[in-house]
């Protein structure tokens, strides 16, 4: 629905009171379910927009515009001088993904303002409002006033969200990327923070700020502008200049997810929906799965990336990882370590990794034909300890060199400080830049696209945040971009009980996270070292979880790419439990977030893609609690066979947490079921649909 209504606005100059005969222009389109109003005004000579979600508000007016380095910018004196509406309804489908259908339904909303001082010119603001929040861009067009090289020195937009707004969040400008543990606190005292991020308001209404289709610009984070009111900051270049480009150009979309509870934000689809189709044609080569990999074992300190007498990528041992996933149905095996360049400092020496030379104890045509033999790939692996210029200058020969032995999937890395990604300029000088500038935006998408003409998948580790561009670009499967597994084996401190249920809710929103879940031994650091000079991290470094919540992850947290993290050693001690890794999915039919609370604990279902089973994950934080869950996505009265994976009842993830029960009984469809979980425990539950 969309209202036009002028208004006559009066202003106070000092006392006196002056009416002014300025039209102020105010538009108004709300979502096809009539629940959310976006109100887009020019008063006073400000672009300005609402949002509020029934008779509540949940955006207070807020600021848009943009400022330009050699161009008059769009701050002040603007007008409103058109508008057009349209609205859209399809269902497209996903090559791969937490659901094979989307469907998109928005109505549309494009405000073009007009500047009235200085030089002729406009800029449109495109609206799209979803029934689960809304998302706009500007579009600036190719005209007069914008001729040449466009630096944008500022992004206005403005989120007014109210001071005692609950926040989960992780802050924007500390070195440690985006790997921070969640912070918790009402909005008036949060100072920057990284999207996505998630809020609760006074009246219970839940949104998430984030953005969507990242491409051609750098990453936006939210910083203070007084209490309660945020604007966007955009990653600058190392010279200041915050995104460079030239007209005409487009945004991303700055992106609301909405919903009268929480578990409505992850049953949103719309920063997929905001992304572009896909771009690459024929992706049937992009293949989602499980993998296993010599990974772990150097972050628990058993074994080295580098070549130093307990090297982890040996021929030999790699064999041992391609048994282990042939014999128990994984796809690939990843290999860390294997190339020249780990040795010493390898976190400060990323000018010296070599991507296509290896190790003398590893012979990578002949673990490729091991694995092909086996039917398993190997799954690729470019640190760049954040040279990205040495990486870039190899990546062609690099991505060859994995072709040639049938690599399928690659995972990359960044490690380095926010910052302290190396580039050489066209000048031959050193520069450093941030993760998610636009620098890094548009490698990312060079390294995407180098990888597809060999059909090779990328999982980004240290990577830009994720803005569903993997609609866009199917082979950008996963990454990790927030705290992963790896921070429970030396992290200080590791991740706490309430990560899982706070990432749910906020990480997640962005899309796939490659955490790396399925850790069985959960105190690896009160193992003896395996040499002198190879001392465990502190036993208090360990996943903070039972067994039980580790099965669950593998539902909770979705990844096309799914790892089984544990030494196979340490699965072989636990057959029954990882029977359920063994049966889970990495792709899905159908996926729903059926109850949880931010940062306390969630329960989602999601359907096997090709398949009728049904898997449920469900976790809770540190307190522990029991949860109804109705089985009303089954088929109404059907029976399936239920095989539960839940905690037993003297579990708790600090002193018993191998406490696990496994048992199998029958459940119908629209029936509901209790889910007792412990103290940072958790369930995890297969259904099978009877007579199939
Ligand atoms: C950090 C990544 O997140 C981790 O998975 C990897 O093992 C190390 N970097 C080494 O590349
Ligand atoms: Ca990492």
């Amino acid at each position: 629905m969309f209202v036009r209504c002028a208004q006559i606005v009066a202003m106070m100059a000092g006392a006196m009171l002056i009416a002014l005969p300025l039209r102020a222009e105010t538009l108004q389109a709300t979502s096809p379910d009539g629940a959310i109003t976006l109100t887009v005004s020019d008063e006073r000579g400000l672009a300005t927009y609402s949002v509020s979600y029934g008779d509540d508000q949940v955006i207070a007016a807020s600021k848009l515009g943009m400022l330009f380095r050699d161009h008059h910018g769009f701050d002040r004196d603007l007008t409103i001088s058109g508008s057009t509406t349209t609205s859209r309804d399809e269902t497209w489908e996903q090559p791969w993904g937490e659901r094979r259908l989307v469907r998109d339904q928005h109505s549309e909303l494009a405000v073009t303002f007009a500047a009235q001082t200085g030089p002729a010119r406009n800029i449109t603001v495109r609206f799209r409002i979803f029934d689960t929040g809304l998302g706009f861009r500007y579009e600036l067009a190719e005209q007069e006033a914008f001729s040449g090289d466009i630096n944008i020195i500022d992004e206005l937009t403005q989120f007014g969200v109210g001071e005692q707004t609950m926040t989960w969040y992780t802050p924007s400008d500390e070195f440690n990327r985006y790997e921070y543990i969640y912070r918790t606190g009402a909005a008036g005292k949060v100072d920057d923070a990284h999207t996505p991020v998630t809020f609760r308001n006074p009246a219970g209404i839940h949104f998430s700020i984030h953005e969507a289709a990242l491409v051609n610009y750098s990453g936006m984070s939210l910083e203070a502008l007084r209490p309660g009111s945020f604007e966007a900051r955009l990653r600058p270049w190392s010279d200041g200049i915050r995104v460079k480009t030239s007209a005409p150009f487009k945004t991303p979309w700055r992106t609301i997810q909405i919903a009268p509870d929480a578990v409505g934000l992850i049953n949103s689809d719309i920063i997929l929906n905001l992304n572009e189709t896909n771009a690459m044609g024929d992706v049937s080569w992009v293949e989602p799965g499980k993998y296993v990999g010599i990974w772990w074992a150097m972050h628990i300190r058993e074994r080295t990336w580098g070549n130093d007498g307990i090297h982890g990528a040996t021929t030999e041992e790699t064999k041992r990882y391609i048994d282990f996933a042939a014999e128990h149905g994984f796809a690939g095996v990843l290999v860390e370590g294997w190339n020249i360049g780990w040795d010493g400092d390898w976190f400060n020496n990323g000018a010296l990794f070599k991507f296509t030379e290896s190790y003398p104890d590893f012979d990578i045509e002949e673990v490729g034909r091991y694995a092909r033999s086996k039917g398993v790939r190997l799954i690729g692996h470019h640190e760049t300890s954040a040279d990205v210029s040495n990486y870039e200058s190899q990546m062609e020969a690099a991505f060859d060199l994995y072709q040639s032995v049938g690599v399928a999937q690659v995972k990359t890395g960044y490690v380095a400080d926010a910052g302290d990604i190396s580039r050489i300029d066209e000048n031959g000088i050193q520069k450093f830049e941030w993760h998610d500038s636009q620098f890094m935006v548009d490698h990312h998408l060079r390294v995407v696209e180098a990888a597809a003409k060999r059909q090779i998948s990328i999982n980004a580790h240290e990577p830009v945040k994720d803005t569903g561009l993997r609609r866009t670009y199917p082979n950008w499967m996963t990454r990790e971009g927030a705290r992963g597994m790896e921070f429970n084996a030396w992290g200080t401190p590791p991740n706490p009980t309430e990560h899982i249920s706070t990432l749910a809710f906020t990480r997640m929103l962005a899309g796939p996270m490659d955490y790396t879940p399925g850790i069985f031994d959960l105190k690896p650091n009160e193992r003896p070292p395996v040499r002198e000079d190879m001392r465990r991290g502190d036993p208090s470094n360990r996943p903070q979880t039972t067994l039980a919540k580790q099965l669950a992850l593998y539902v909770v947290l979705y990844s096309p790419l799914q790892m089984a993290a544990d030494l196979p050693e340490n699965y072989e001690k636990r057959m029954d439990a990882f029977q359920f890794i063994k049966d889970v999915p990495a792709d899905w039919e159908e996926s729903i977030a059926l109850a949880g609370e931010v940062g306390e604990y969630v329960a989602i279902a999601r359907q096997e893609r090709g398949g009728t089973d049904w898997f449920l994950g469900a976790v809770t934080d540190g307190t522990p609690r029991t949860i109804e869950v109705t089985l009303d996505f089954l088929e109404p009265g059907k029976t399936y066979t239920a095989q539960f994976y839940r905690d037993g009842e003297d579990a708790h993830w600090e002193t018993n947490p191998y406490s696990i029960v496994i048992e199998a009984r029958d459940v119908k469809g629209g029936e509901t079921i209790s889910l007792p979980l412990a103290s940072s425990g958790g369930a995890a539950v297969r259904l099978i649909a009877k007579g199939d």
